[in-house]
């Protein structure tokens, strides 16, 4: 959807000069295409949308309306899918850092709790020995070598990945036997994300794969489901000009696995995926008002109401598909410039070496594809927070006010005396 300069000119009669614009429709799209890729060859899928990359709660609204389930890495996180309305027994309670508490809380709502260090185990143990009447259900993130040939995959280089329960060195025995001696506890799922940098269809096969056979070496009749954790690509704009693999692709592999393994049992387990950036990615554009063009010796810079914090906190080198609302049709000169923002930081670069027509005083530029590990990554610093705009159907409403000033320097948390 492209908007038109008197639409901006609307949004932002609220917002000020910058915001994000949902798309609610592209977010819906995304839900169905991958549910019906996996679902049309495994009928048991269920899709746990990974809160942390983006949680703005219109949108893990929108996602438990869809039929997802919420996956969520803390207490925070947990909370708020409980706020929401997400039922508990559809939250998959991920992350290495839980309390006691959290994981009592879990146990109690019968969430799909996946444990991810051994010292999660002894409170569970604590917790079935205070409640021998109850049964106790876990997950276990399992940690394992994915490498090709000897080359990692991990992102960023990491050798390995340092989540999750060690498959190799006894870590997992002594988990699966802590388990065996308790009457009223089952290990009923495995867990295995792994961030890669190349979202290989063949990585996912490897997990897949790897993650069957130790359900049936440690688990048997209890497994419940197979959760091959997130971080498979989803539909990329074309600048990228990326050939990704397709949500087809990602399912035809993992499905054939598990109806390899499970097709002919009677009773078969779920298949969880965890995606995050391929539901959101591209649901969300930033746009911001151009402020000011200046002239550094034979540089141009672009200045705009936004900062690299709002479209790219991990601030690569990359531009993103960028347009240009402009707000009078006439023909500027064609040039090199950049695209720069409000902090007083000097890398706080947008865009770099854009070759095109300048944009003008007024004009709007609008990033997209900044959906995911935006909103919930960027500090709010120098200046408030954004307001949100979704747009549904013809729809278009705030869904996140801009931050004020008594909300940034909230008097319940600052001391000003
Ligand atoms: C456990 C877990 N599940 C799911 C995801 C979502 O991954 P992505 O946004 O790449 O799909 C992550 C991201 O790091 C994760 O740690």
């Amino acid at each position: 959807m492209t908007l038109t300069y008197p639409q901006i000119k609307e949004c932002i009669e609220d917002l000020g000069s910058s915001f994000y614009l949902f798309n609610v429709n592209r977010l819906r799209d995304n839900y169905q295409k991958i549910n019906e890729s996996f679902k049309s060859r495994y009928q048991k899928f269920i899709i746990g949308y990974s809160y942390k990359t983006n949680y703005l709660p219109h949108l893990c609204k929108e996602m438990l309306l869809l039929g997802a389930y919420a996956e969520v890495v803390s207490r925070l996180e947990y909370d708020l899918a409980i706020k929401i309305g997400v039922p508990p027994k559809k939250i998959i309670f991920n992350g290495p850092l839980k309390t006691e508490e959290d994981i009592e809380t879990a146990i109690n709502n019968e969430s799909i709790l996946n444990i991810d260090s051994l010292y999660e185990i002894d409170y569970v143990v604590d917790f079935c020995l205070k409640n021998q009447f109850k049964q106790v259900n876990v997950g276990l993130r399992l940690n394992f070598d994915i490498s090709n040939d000897g080359v990692s995959t991990i992102q960023e280089g990491f050798e390995r990945s340092r989540f999750g329960i060690c498959v190799s060195n006894g870590d997992l025995e002594y988990a699966v036997n802590k388990f065996k001696e308790l009457e009223n506890a089952n290990i009923v799922g495995l867990h295995g994300h792994f961030s890669t940098s190349d979202r290989k269809v063949e990585t996912y096969k490897n997990i897949t794969k790897r993650l069957c056979e130790i359900a049936k070496q440690y688990i048997g009749d209890t497994l419940e489901y197979i959760d091959i954790g997130g971080g498979i690509y989803g539909e990329l704009p074309s600048s990228f000009k990326l050939n990704t693999p397709t949500f087809d692709d990602y399912a035809e592999a993992v499905c054939g696995i598990m109806n390899d393994e499970y097709g002919k049992k009677e009773i078969t387990p779920y298949l969880i995926l965890e995606p995050g950036n391929s539901i959101v990615a591209n649901t969300f554009d930033f746009i911001a008002k151009v402020i000011e063009i200046k002239r550094i010796q034979d540089q141009y810079f672009v200045l705009i109401d936004g900062s690299v914090h709002n479209v790219k906190p991990t601030m690569h080198k990359r531009n993103l598909p960028m347009r240009i609302i402009r707000q009078e049709s006439k023909v500027n000169p064609h040039v090199t410039y950049n695209i720069v923002g409000y902090t007083c930081m000097e890398k706080d670069y947008l865009a770099y070496d854009i070759d095109g027509e300048l944009p003008m005083k007024g004009d709007y530029i609008v990033f997209e594809n900044v959906g995911a590990y935006t909103i919930v990554f960027n500090p709010p610093f120098i200046k408030e927070r954004p307001g949100i705009v979704a747009y549904d159907d013809d729809d278009f409403f705030v869904v996140r006010k801009k931050e004020s000033f008594k909300e940034f320097f909230n008097e319940d948390l600052y001391v000003f005396k």
